[in-house]
């Protein structure tokens, strides 16, 4: 039964996101609901009880996860010493998540990342969302998934420990057409691999484009900003914005642009250089175009040097969203008291473009009630 689990997923691995409902409907029944460890009341929220659950592995690795936004809360990793530390950026209770949080380790949907002014046209209607960022929609809207209740179920499978969180989205939800069910699935390896598995299914046609918003510093706990990490992003072109980030419709190579990461750069090197896609992201904060696959590919790798940390972001998703946390000022203080000050934390958001409801040059955001959503990235850590 575990093992079939194991091939399934597998399978699913090497199908594109969208693909004919059968496939999945095979997937059933195959759950194992193994209590793994023991979840820990992280707070309460709306009367219900938020939990965090805890995924481990072999090596020591440790990842937590509550059902609050499905937010990924701590990523415990070894450095070249063999000590776990702490890689991404995060509140200690539940309060830091409820108040002011910029989508940290959070899930996100319906749609991750921008809609220009907040309305697309689909099947001929016109579709009205929240302008929730200068005007545009970002990040699913006021209340995306980011900020409700994930049911969630711990599994087993000789894959590793594994955590399956469903969330039903209703029909006009956030003013997107039609009721989505989906389902994410969080394994860690004994690889030291954090898989995500995405599906959703839809009553309506629709527009789905989820992604995962950890925010990596693998200094560990914190210990400077993420200047010094170096980062190859395996993309020989970006969708250059224009001042609200919405991209402008091209597909701009990176070459002789301080957005060519094709060879592994500092990310502080070039991003205060005079340029206008900087200045308009107020640093990185854009969509790089991978070259399209079925199956997993490599999309970035990331290593910091005084740790000896390597993070290696593998997707089937035609995008990546390199963002420098540039809007990370100070404001916020994390995990044990720590201050999130400028560009403490950057996150690698493996996506469909910004903005594809309305740029039908675009790869497909499309859903239709026969099809199946699936997407599927893995962040392997190690050390160099
Ligand atoms: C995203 C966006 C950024 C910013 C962050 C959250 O990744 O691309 O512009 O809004 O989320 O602060």
């Amino acid at each position: 039964m575990k093992r079939s689990l194991f091939f399934i997923l597998l399978a699913c691995a090497t199908l594109s996101s969208c693909s004919n409902k059968t496939e999945s409907e095979d997937k059933s029944a195959e759950v194992d609901n193994t209590p793994l460890e023991e979840q820990a009341v992280f707070g309460t929220y709306q009367g219900n009880q938020v939990l965090e659950y805890k995924l481990t592995n072999q090596n020591g690795v440790e990842v937590k996860v509550i059902n609050y936004g499905g937010i990924i809360t701590s990523i415990l990793t070894p450095n070249k010493e063999g000590v776990l530390e702490d890689i991404v950026l995060g509140y200690d209770t539940l309060s830091g998540y409820l108040k002011d949080s910029p989508y940290f380790g959070a899930l996100i949907g319906r749609f991750g990342n921008r809609i220009a002014n907040g309305r697309f046209e689909l099947d001929g209607e016109v579709y009205v969302l929240a302008q929730n960022n200068n005007g545009q929609h970002l990040h699913g809207g006021l209340v995306g998934f980011d900020k409700v209740f994930w049911n969630i179920k711990e599994l087993s499978s000789e894959d590793g420990s594994a955590l399956e969180l469903t969330y039903s989205s209703k029909d006009g939800e956030e003013g997107y057409p039609g009721e989505l069910d989906v389902k994410v699935i969080y394994t860690l390896t004994d690889d030291n691999e954090l898989m995500v598995e995405y599906e959703a299914e839809t009553s309506k046609m629709t527009v789905v484009n989820l992604t995962q918003h950890t925010y990596f510093n693998l200094t560990g706990n914190v210990k400077g900003d993420i200047l010094g990490h170096h980062l190859k992003l395996e993309a020989d072109g970006f969708l250059p914005v224009d001042k609200s980030l919405i991209p402008t419709g091209e597909i701009r190579p990176v070459e002789g642009t301080p957005f060519d990461f094709l060879n592994e750069q500092v990310v502080g090197a070039r991003i205060n250089n005079n340029d206008q896609q900087l200045e308009y992201g107020m640093g990185y904060d854009h969509c790089w175009v991978l070259s399209a696959a079925d199956s997993l590919k490599l999309a970035a790798t990331l290593y910091e040097p005084t740790s000896g940390r390597l993070m290696e972001v593998f997707t089937i998703e035609p995008g990546i969203q390199f963002y420098s946390g540039n809007f990370l000022d100070g404001s916020l203080i994390g995990k044990d008291g720590v201050k999130y000050a400028h560009r403490t934390g950057l996150c690698l958001e493996t996506q469909h473009f910004p903005d594809s409801p309305n740029q039908p040059q675009f790869p497909s955001v499309v859903l239709n009630p026969d099809e199946v959503y699936r997407s599927k990235s893995v962040y392997k850590f190690s050390v160099r």
